[in-house]
């Protein structure tokens, strides 16, 4: 297993592009399936869960066809099964998102049963009840989900129980060929669900509503072709932007959306962040001075994104005073702190909150990643630590993380990848 060698100590300095955003291409990639017709994706971001779901789409019989820049070209008419095996799904969850779009347009899917993972349970019932109002037929057997319908998934008025993210957007990718209205109530509002509904409705989807609660689709007799370019990835921008904060630097970051950052932008500008912001650029510089602590509370968009929990944490643990983050949307994301505990941090965690004492700075330790963000926020500590820090299991970060270490030695980042 590949580790990363950080030698702390260095502010961030100098600019960086932000890829495609991992979590709008995915459920994107599988909306390829509603059509027959060639779609053509853009600006996909190099990692390895987009490797997975191209490989997802090519066991069914799909042929995605990759030019030189990573742009896709799906054309799922040569489909030849309808099924998500649990091989594959048990390295990416969201290839849960395959069985709206299948359950739509083919009137069958067999995709296993998504486990937990560390963050969480991460159960799917939310996504099942709402097909199953939707007129599918679902069984969960031998660890997999079997659906089916008989003609064509109908219209339905749903309300979901909790937001969810991936729940929302199989219901509306479903809804699109389903017969008649569908209105989903508690929608999730994140900027990744309206990236899919702009591609579906580039594709000739009825889709009202997205980025509010409540999402409504006029089911259509068939999606034709397009091609979308996939919006940039907010959580990898302020990943970069905490790690300059918390390393007292100064960087840019290019191809990306201020707009969509609010709530984390206005935390970093409390923990003492100078912000500019451009049409597609973010400036933060921190003029070399500590940043100070500050405290928040996760929730579903436009609150502060749960995926950005772990960096911050990792920001307060070098920063003046005392801050609590609260995890709201997850049970178990706190994974990251006992490593950070290991490098000297002052982290006590309290059911569902953590309450941060700033330290001067950490010191560097071997540390093992559990999770895509935690892996993130262990790089951080490791950049502000003093000597050297190895982070272990960085397989994780490969998921979601295009190219880290190149760009953090843009930044001036003393980062290496060890071999295993
Ligand atoms: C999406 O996951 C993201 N993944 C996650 O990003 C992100 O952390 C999460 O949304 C929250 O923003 C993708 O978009 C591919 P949820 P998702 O369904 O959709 C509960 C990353 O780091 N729930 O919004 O799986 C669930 O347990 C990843 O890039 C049910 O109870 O998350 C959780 O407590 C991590 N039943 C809450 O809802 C259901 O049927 C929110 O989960 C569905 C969800």
């Amino acid at each position: 297993m590949d580790k990363l060698l950080i030698s702390g100590g260095v502010r961030l300095d100098g600019e960086i592009r932000i890829a495609g955003a991992k979590n709008s291409a995915l459920p994107i990639l599988a909306a390829t399936l509603l059509t027959r017709d060639p779609v053509q994706v853009c600006n996909l971001p190099h990692l390895y869960d987009i490797t997975t779901m191209i490989e997802l789409l090519g066991c069914m019989g799909v042929q995605p066809v990759i030019d030189e820049k990573l742009n896709v070209e799906v054309d799922s008419s040569t489909i030849k099964h309808f099924s998500a095996p649990y091989e594959l799904v048990k390295t990416m969850r969201a290839s849960i998102l395959v069985l709206g779009p299948l359950l739509a347009h083919y009137g069958e899917a067999e995709v296993a049963l998504p486990g937990g993972c560390a963050i969480g349970s991460r159960p799917v019932n939310l996504h099942i009840s709402a097909l199953e109002a939707m007129g599918a037929d679902i069984k969960v057997e031998d660890g997999y989900i079997k659906a089916s319908v008989v003609n064509k998934l109908k219209g339905a008025h749903i309300f979901m129980d909790l937001v969810t993210v991936t729940g929302t957007e199989n219901v509306m990718m479903a809804a699109t060929l389903a017969t008649g209205e569908t209105i989903i109530e508690n929608a999730a509002r994140e900027p990744e669900v309206v990236d899919l509904a702009n591609c579906l409705v580039a594709m000739g989807a009825k889709i009202k509503g997205q980025g509010t609660d409540t999402i409504v689709i006029q089911g259509v007799e068939k999606l034709h072709g397009c091609s979308y370019s996939v919006m940039p990835d907010r959580i990898e921008t302020g990943t970069y932007l905490i790690a300059a904060a918390a390393t007292r630097g100064h960087i840019k970051v290019k191809d990306t959306q201020p707009n969509i950052l609010e709530a984390v932008l206005s935390k970093l500008e409390q923990a003492g962040a100078d912000i500019k912001v451009g049409e597609n650029w973010i400036e933060l510089d921190m003029h070399n001075e500590r940043p100070k602590s500050v405290s928040l509370r996760t929730a579903p968009y436009p609150a502060f994104p749960t995926d950005m929990q772990a960096q911050f944490t990792a920001l307060n643990a070098i920063a003046a005073g005392t801050g609590s983050i609260t995890e709201t949307v997850f049970e178990n994301r706190f994974m990251h702190v006992h490593e950070m505990n290991r490098m000297g941090a002052s982290i006590q965690v309290e059911g569902n909150t953590v309450i941060v004492t700033g330290v001067e700075s950490l010191n560097g330790a071997p540390v093992m990643a559990t999770d895509l963000r935690a892996s993130a926020s262990l790089i951080i500590a490791g950049l502000v630590g003093k000597n050297e820090t190895i982070v272990d299991r960085i397989y994780h970060i490969d998921r979601g993380y295009e190219c880290i270490e190149e760009k953090l030695q843009l930044l001036g980042a003393k980062i290496k990848r060890l071999p295993s």
